[in-house]
């Protein structure tokens, strides 16, 4: 049985992990493809709340294999301190956890990188980061010459490897760092920490390719959890404001090395509003009270970094994109209790851009900067819909909202959440 996946179709945050969480049970093998520590998945198990960063969202059932695949970039501090999170929770992922030997390793000198890079203004703005050294990895993965990978930890070179790349390092980052922090690249003393890294995962570290693709032949059912959204992706996001992974559907095969022809299904996943952690242009953006009324009630807080998220109105005209780009067979539809208190919702259906009218996103920042968003106005529902359970029972205004946005972006409806709870959630696929 081929592949689900589950792809953010915003810019991240859309509540893909309570998504995930609930579809594992059904599959086999959950699997995270892209991205790294800056992604923050929210996983809510009765009165439970995990956040997740690396981990795959399915690894609170144990008969559930987890695999982080050769895509995603590892920061092995951060993933041990969320396996040891867990186990002090009485879950035992070491169990059924897989990690890819060609997955990269985020190391020191990369976080170092990332905190001094984010100073810099590109385009007229920061990217404003989450410091967790993605950049800099993906950047000496696609250089190859001072990239690490997890096989690397556990190989007998470790330690020429470390003495080399951090050779190099010193002349390279010299402009860019201080000297205190230069002085932090001790080969001896970075070495002895990757012997740990490599003690405590060491275990978990091996092939994963092959072992998807028996589990595909086996007739097993994968999921694909994907991180951020895909208007952060490298190639087809809101460039140079995004991640530097492929963070759309794109991206399902070449990080996890499963074939285009297994994936079956794609559920895109996006919010009833829309937000904006970081830099980067926003159209539909809404820097007063409406805005603050959306973040205090959808708590839309930073799951990494706890920095308020940027709050808007749904651009149909963004997600639109990003359905048609990632391929999206069905939409999940979030956080609808959120808007539950408005008299009137707006939905963006086209930009102006020095008064021409266009639904297509631009490609470069400074237009986008300029796109004034056209807005439809739908009445509010004005009532609370966190007990909804059935589709039947949603107040008609909300029904109409929904099926406006499904209309504009050409996706049925799949999923509809009412609340962070699993039971908050009306499945129609
Ligand atoms: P980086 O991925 O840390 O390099 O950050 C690049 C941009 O992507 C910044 O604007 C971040 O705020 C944003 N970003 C990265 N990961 C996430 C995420 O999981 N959710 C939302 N935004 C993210």
């Amino acid at each position: 049985m081929p592949a689900t996946c589950v792809i953010g179709l915003q810019w991240g945050d859309e509540a893909k992990g309570k998504l995930v969480d609930l579809l594992a049970p059904k599959h086999d093998v959950v699997v995270r493809y892209q991205g790294g520590a800056n992604a923050g998945h929210t996983v809510v198990s009765g009165k439970e709340v995990y956040k997740l960063h690396h981990v795959p969202s399915g690894i609170l059932a144990p008969q559930i294999q987890n695999v982080i695949a050769p895509g995603v970039v590892i920061e092995p501090n951060m993933l041990i301190q969320e396996l040891t999170g867990l186990e002090a929770r009485g879950i035992s992922p070491r169990s059924n956890l897989k990690i890819s030997e060609r997955a990269h390793v985020v190391m020191p000198w990369h976080l170092l990188e990332d905190r001094a890079m984010n100073k810099t203004v590109v385009n007229g703005e920061s990217i404003g980061t989450t410091n967790r050294g993605i950049g800099p990895c993906y950047r000496d993965k696609v250089g190859r010459t001072y990239a690490m990978r997890m096989a690397d930890l556990v190989s007998p070179e470790l330690p020429n490897r470390i003495e080399e790349i951090i050779r190099a390092k010193r002349t390279l980052l010299a402009s860019l760092i201080s000297s205190e922090e230069l002085a932090e690249l001790d080969p001896e003393k970075i070495t002895a920490v990757c012997q740990r890294w490599a003690q405590s995962l060491g275990g978990m570290i091996g092939d994963t390719t092959y072992f998807l693709h028996d589990q595909l032949d086996a007739g097993k059912k994968l999921l694909m959890e994907g991180a951020q959204g895909s208007l952060l992706d490298i190639d087809h996001g809101t460039f140079p404001f995004v991640t530097s992974s492929n963070a759309s559907g794109v991206g399902v095969c070449s990080g996890s090395g499963v074939p285009p022809r297994a994936i079956k299904r794609m559920i895109g996943v996006a919010k009833a509003y829309s937000t904006r952690v970081g830099g980067g242009p926003f159209p539909t953006e809404l820097l007063d009270e409406t805005g603050n009324k959306i973040r205090e009630i959808g708590r839309e807080y930073g799951t990494t970094t706890g920095r308020p998220r940027r709050c808007g109105w749904f651009d149909a005209v963004a997600v639109r994109y990003t359905a048609r780009l990632s391929g999206a067979d069905y939409l999940s539809l979030m956080m609808l209790d959120v808007l539950s208190h408005f008299e009137e919702l707006k939905v963006c259906v086209a930009y102006e851009i020095d008064g021409e009218r266009t639904d297509r996103l631009p490609c470069q920042p400074e237009l986008m900067r300029r796109c004034k968003p056209v807005y439809e106005t739908l009445p509010g529902w004005n009532q609370d819909v966190t007990s909804v359970r059935k589709l039947e029972d949603f107040p008609l205004k909300a029904r109409q909202y929904m099926d406006r946005i499904s209309e504009l972006i050409s996706v049925p409806l799949g999923v509809l959440s009412v609340g962070p709870d699993r039971e908050q959630t009306i499945f129609l696929i």
